[in-house]
C-alpha cells in the first residue's frame, strides 16, 4: 500500500478532480484539520454544502438518533423525516409541494421533466437557459449549459434547448416566443463568477412570462437555503418562480436535493412517472430538518450580517490592492472577489496561509463560508487574504 492519501488516490481513482493537496483528518465548525494537525479556515463549506459548518451538534444528534431507528426503507413507505422536512420547506417558502432527490443535477433533471410535461399540455417545446449558468453534469443539465469544458465531445444533447447571454434583455426578447416552455436560471450564478441577474433583466423576464406564458425554473442549488441571507436568492427580486431546484445546503452535509413547486405542477408527476430509490433518505432529511430549524433561529440572519461584514473587509482589500481587485460581487455567505489575474495562484497562496477558498470563472475568488461564520473568523480570513496578496505581489504574479 502506498503511503499518503494523495498517492493512493492517484493509483485507484479517476483523475477528474483538481483536489486541493490536503489529506483530511476532521472538521468542526468553520475549521478543517489535516492528518498532520494543520488547521484551515473553511471558506468553501464543501462547495456551499455545510450550511451550519462541520460537525454541527444538532445534525450529529439527529443523525445518530435516526441511525438507531432505520437507515433506509425506500419511498414505498411513509417516513416522518421526509414529511417533516417537506412541511418546513413548504411552510417557509410558501410553495405547496416537495419532491426529494439526492443532488442538484438530479433535482434539475426532475424540474426539466415537469417543464416538459407542462409543455406537452400547452404545446410548448423550447427551454432556455443562460451562459455562465451551471446546473449539473447530467445530459439535461448540460443541454442547458454552454461552457465547452463540460460539454466537449459529449454530444448530442437534448433538442429544443438554447443557452443565451445572461443579463442581455435583447437576447432574451429574441429568444422567447409562444413555443417557450421554460426559462431556467441561477438568479445568482455560482460557477459563473458570482454574477447576479440585473433587476431590469428580471423585470423583463417576468413581463415576457406574463405575455408568452412559460415556466421559470430557479436553480437555487448553490445560492439557496439561506446562503445569501434569505431562504432563496430570488426572494430579493420579490418574485415567485414556478419551480425551485434545491440541493447542497439543504442536507447540511448529507446528499439531498429537492424540487419545490405548486400543486398544479406537482400533479403532473403522477404515480410512477418519476422517482428515485434514495431520494429523501431519512438520514439526509433529519439533517435537513436541523438546517431549516437553525436557519430560522438566527443562522440566516447571521449569514446576512456576516455577509455585510465580509463585504466591508473585501472592499477594504479592494481599496488596498486596486491593481488586483476590481469588484466584489454577491452577498451573504456567497461572495466573489473579481481579480485582474487568474484566481488559482491566490487560492494556492491562501491555502498556504490556512484558508480554503476556491477559484471560479477563471478570475474570481469564490467565498462560500458556512452561514455560522463569525466576525473573528472573517477577520482572520482578511489578514490571510492581505498576506496572500502581498506575497503574490512580491513574487510578481502578472496582472491583467
Ligand atoms: C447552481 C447549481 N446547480 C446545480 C448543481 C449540481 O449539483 P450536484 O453537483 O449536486 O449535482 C450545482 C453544483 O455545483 C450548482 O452550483
Amino acid at each position: 500500500m502506498k503511503n499518503t492519501l494523495i498517492e493512493r488516490e492517484q493509483e485507484v481513482m479517476f483523475q477528474n478532480y483538481r483536489r486541493l493537496p490536503i489529506e483530511i483528518e476532521r472538521a468542526i465548525g468553520s475549521e478543517i484539520f489535516d492528518i498532520s494537525g494543520k488547521r484551515y479556515l473553511d471558506f468553501l463549506s464543501g462547495i456551499a454544502v455545510n450550511a451550519l459548518g462541520h460537525s454541527h451538534p444538532g445534525i450529529i444528534e439527529a443523525v445518530k438518533h435516526q441511525v438507531e431507528k432505520y437507515l433506509h426503507v425506500s419511498n414505498f413507505f411513509y417516513q416522518e423525516p421526509q414529511i417533516r422536512l417537506a412541511e418546513l420547506i413548504t411552510e417557509k417558502s410558501g410553495y405547496d409541494r416537495v419532491f426529494f432527490s439526492n443532488s442538484g443535477a438530479e433535482s434539475f433533471e426532475g424540474a426539466i421533466k415537469i417543464a416538459r410535461l407542462w409543455g406537452h399540455a400547452h404545446n410548448k417545446h423550447q427551454m432556455i437557459a443562460f451562459q455562465g449558468g451551471f446546473h449539473g453534469r447530467t445530459y439535461g443539465s448540460l443541454s442547458l449549459m454552454d461552457k465547452p469544458i463540460y460539454k466537449e465531445n459529449l454530444g448530442p444533447f437534448l433538442p429544443n434547448m438554447s443557452v443565451i447571454p445572461f443579463n442581455d434583455i435583447e437576447a432574451l426578447k429574441q429568444a422567447v416566443n409562444d413555443d417557450t416552455c421554460a426559462v431556467a436560471l441561477e438568479f445568482l450564478q455560482g460557477e459563473g463568477g458570482i454574477t447576479h441577474a440585473d433587476p431590469a433583466f428580471v423585470t423583463e423576464l417576468m413581463n415576457l412570462k406574463d405575455h408568452f406564458n412559460f415556466l421559470i425554473i430557479a436553480d437555487e442549488v448553490q445560492s439557496g437555503v439561506g446562503r445569501t441571507g434569505s431562504l432563496f436568492f430570488f426572494d430579493k427580486y420579490l418574485i415567485k418562480p414556478d419551480i425551485i431546484v434545491m440541493a447542497k445546503g439543504i442536507g447540511g452535509g448529507l446528499p439531498l436535493g429537492a424540487i419545490v413547486t405548486n400543486d398544479d405542477l406537482a400533479k403532473l408527476i403522477d404515480k410512477g412517472r418519476h422517482g428515485t430509490t434514495y431520494g429523501g433518505n431519512p438520514l439526509a432529511c433529519v439533517a435537513g430538518i436541523v438546517v431549516m430549524e437553525e436557519l430560522y433561529k438566527g443562522v440566516m440572519n447571521n449569514a446576512r450580517e456576516m455577509g455585510c461584514y465580509l463585504k466591508e473587509v473585501l472592499h477594504q482589500m479592494m481599496d488596498a490592492f486596486p491593481e488586483y481587485i476590481t469588484e466584489i460581487r454577491g452577498c451573504g455567505c456567497m461572495q466573489g472577489v473579481v481579480l485582474t489575474c487568474e484566481s488559482a495562484p491566490l487560492v494556492h497562496e491562501l491555502l498556504l496561509n490556512g484558508i480554503i477558498a476556491n477559484a471560479t470563472a477563471l478570475n474570481v475568488l469564490r467565498l462560500l463560508p458556512p452561514l455560522t461564520i463569525t466576525k473573528a473568523e472573517i477577520d482572520e480570513f482578511g489578514v490571510a487574504l492581505k498576506q496572500s496578496l502581498q506575497t503574490l505581489i512580491s513574487k510578481g504574479v502578472p496582472k491583467g
